[in-house]
């Protein structure tokens, strides 16, 4: 048992709350008449995705989710909205073998779109950078730019990182514990690994001419805005404070080795290790950096906790993600009686690497510890195997608890928040034995 036991966001740097900020904290006229000079074309018409081969005639319809641009097989996806949902019994092919490693390629990667991905030009982009907390103070019509060239001259680094969305989960709080809640309804699929390259954001503060003054950066995307119940939100954006942005910030431009894909950022993302999706901004255009807190509708009225359990105006902005496991295997997945199973699956933490993974295979009454595999990382997932011989048919309840070296570990049950956010409670995975 570690000495030192740490819930969630204790390690996140302070953000500001910004109860008094409700709407922008920017120029909002100003950052639109940018992003629209800033190269990013109109979203794309869908692309007709292409059918894996091999596929039956009936399976063969793809359910393309509008403003995606790359194929999205059904045995990959469930579409959800704007978004794609990773299905997790597409780690293990027909036979049971893995056919995902560390990392989530690509063209299999979940995509949360609040709108549609745009297409982007690398020639003409540039990543445009302004404000009080950075020398001089450029202004937003006269930034300091660096095009992707740049960038790629400045010293790269490769990192392994998680993106998750917040609502990752989000399904749970109506199917196990009966309340409901709006928003997105992923079941665990939105989450994925990959190996990310690009500049340290702190690199490119430094060079844009970053002052000790400086207490937030506010990343904006290039997507189109966020319209919603009437309302027009702005381009997708979502202040950090400067310690995390100067700590383990990555901004991308490759992604598993390969230049990063329009539905992933291209030409370049944000990669917020820990942290909430939200905070791993795509196709950012440019990036305020203040020597006072931002704010945005995406850490004042998005992305906190709302609810009885929580203060009038929300919780803190949500920084770190939840612990969580996923067994490979589909819900209600058939396995043979009198025969020996292994069942494979992964667990991550926002806060630490995964130090114990336990699993039931009897709805949560006994549990025993999970074989690790492959490393147990502190910004990436631990796949881990057990085997389970069960004798009688019948439906069965698997469930598996993971605890990280934080000492943070998985509830039976998750606090109600309103918008559905960091469900990390157990999940209840059904199968049946027959
Ligand atoms: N950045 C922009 N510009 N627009 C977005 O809609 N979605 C965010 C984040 N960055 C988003 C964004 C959310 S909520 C998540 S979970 C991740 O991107 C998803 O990244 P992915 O689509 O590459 O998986």
């Amino acid at each position: 048992m570690d000495d030192e036991v740490r819930t969630r966001n204790e390690s996140a740097p302070k953000q500001a709350t910004g109860h008094e900020a409700r709407a922008d904290g920017v120029d909002r006229r100003s950052l639109l008449r940018m992003v629209s000079a800033a190269g990013a074309l109109a979203a794309p018409a869908l692309a007709a995705p292409t059918l894996a081969p091999g596929r039956a005639a009936a399976e063969e319809v793809p359910r393309p989710v509008p403003g995606i641009v790359k194929p999205l097989p059904a045995e990959w996806f469930v579409p959800r909205g704007t978004n794609a949902e990773m299905r997790w019994d597409a780690f293990r092919d027909a036979d049971g073998e893995s056919v995902i490693g560390r990392h989530v390629p690509v063209e299999r990667f979940f995509v949360r779109n609040h709108t549609s991905t745009p297409l982007v030009d690398p020639d003409t982009w540039s990543l445009k950078l302004f404000g009080s907390g950075l020398r001089g103070a450029p202004t937003v019509q006269d930034p300091v730019e660096f095009g992707l060239d740049d960038l790629r001259e400045l010293p790269s680094t490769r990192i392994s990182a998680l993106i998750e969305c917040a609502g990752n989960g989000r399904s749970y709080f109506l199917s196990q514990q009966n309340q409901p809640v709006p928003g997105t309804p992923w079941t665990l699929g939105g989450v994925g690994s990959a190996s990310w390259r690009g500049v340290r954001l702190a690199e490119v503060l430094r060079a844009a001419g970053l002052t000790g003054a400086a207490v937030d950066v506010l990343p904006t995307g290039l997507d189109p805005d966020y319209v919603a119940g009437g309302t027009n939100y702005g381009p997708v954006r979502r202040p950090l404070p400067i310690a995390k942005a100067l700590d383990d910030v990555l901004l991308a431009y490759e992604m598993n080795g390969e230049p990063l894909t329009p539905d992933h950022g291209a030409p370049a993302r944000l990669v917020v290790p820990g942290w909430v999706g939200i905070a791993s901004i795509k196709w950012v255009g440019s990036i305020e950096v203040a020597d006072r807190p931002l704010y945005s509708p995406w850490n004042t009225d998005f992305y906190r906790m709302f609810g009885p359990d929580y203060p009038t105006g929300g919780g803190e902005p949500l920084a770190n993600q939840v612990v969580k496991c996923a067994f490979e295997l589909a819900a209600g997945a058939q396995l043979g009686a009198g025969r020996e199973h292994r069942l494979y699956g992964r667990s991550w933490s926002g806060t630490a690497a995964v130090r114990r993974v336990e699993v039931s295979t009897d709805g949560g009454r006994t549990w025993r510890s999970a074989e690790p595999y492959g490393g147990s990382h502190a910004d990436d997932w631990t796949r881990w195997s057990v085997d389970w011989r069960p004798e009688r048919p019948g439906r069965y309840e698997l469930r598996a608890r993971a605890t990280d070296r934080r000492g943070n570990t998985q509830p039976e049950r998750e606090p109600f928040n309103r918008e559905g956010y960091l469900f990390g409670a157990v999940v209840a995975h059904p199968v049946t034995v027959v």
